[in-house]
């Protein structure tokens, strides 16, 4: 697996000081409300678990599962629904956990296809943020780190899948991946 990164783009430590800062504003900025951190399967999984541990205030958690990418590296702009939500919205202040805002494409879908079922309001945290690369008109409203184009796996990000479990966020080598398209 670590013969395949090129090399390391956020460390460890990183990561955790950057989640608790966010776990720390989030829960001043959900103090008096009704938050429901939704995450995004299955690459958020990873930010989703260590930031609700950062957030100190009472909080639901749940999950959803959509497709956009196939197993290449460049968004189809389709998104098809896998598993929905199980938790009512109405009246409900979800935050959308994302691992990665790339195009945007599916998280601007996802955004207005939940906002129709009565929720109070809707933002989107997001750790990794590729602005260069945005087609859809949307800006988190929680950052963790800006990235540049570059093809990133680890802390639950993948390719075809796999490299999810490396605990830092690293950039894959090309190769791999125009290796596979040939
Ligand atoms: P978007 O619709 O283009 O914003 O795509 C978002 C999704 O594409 C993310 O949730 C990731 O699953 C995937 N994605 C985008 N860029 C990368 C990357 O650099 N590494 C791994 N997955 C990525
Ligand atoms: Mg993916």
């Amino acid at each position: 697996m670590e013969q395949d990164i090129l090399r390391t783009l956020i460390s460890e430590e990183q990561l955790h000081q950057k989640v608790a800062q966010i776990g720390k504003q989030v829960s001043a900025d959900y103090q008096d409300k009704n938050l429901l951190m939704v995450s995004v399967l299955k690459g958020s999984v990873v930010f989703m678990a260590d930031l609700m541990r950062e957030i100190s205030i009472p909080c639901e958690i749940d999950f959803m599962c959509v497709s956009s990418y196939g197993s290449g590296t460049k968004t189809s702009g389709v998104v098809k629904i896998i598993k929905d939500l199980d938790i009512d919205l109405k009246d409900r202040d979800l935050l959308i956990v994302e691992d990665i805002l790339d195009s945007g494409m599916t998280l601007s879908y996802i955004k207005e296809m939940l906002k129709q079922r009565g929720t109070k309001s809707i933002k989107i945290c997001t750790l990794l943020d590729k602005p260069e690369r945005r087609k859809a008109d949307i800006t988190p409203d929680y950052v963790g780190f800006t990235v540049p184009d570059e093809f990133v796996v680890g802390y639950g990000l993948d390719y075809d899948e796999k490299y999810r479990n490396l605990p830092y966020v690293g950039i894959l080598k090309p190769e791999v991946y125009t290796k596979a398209v040939m």
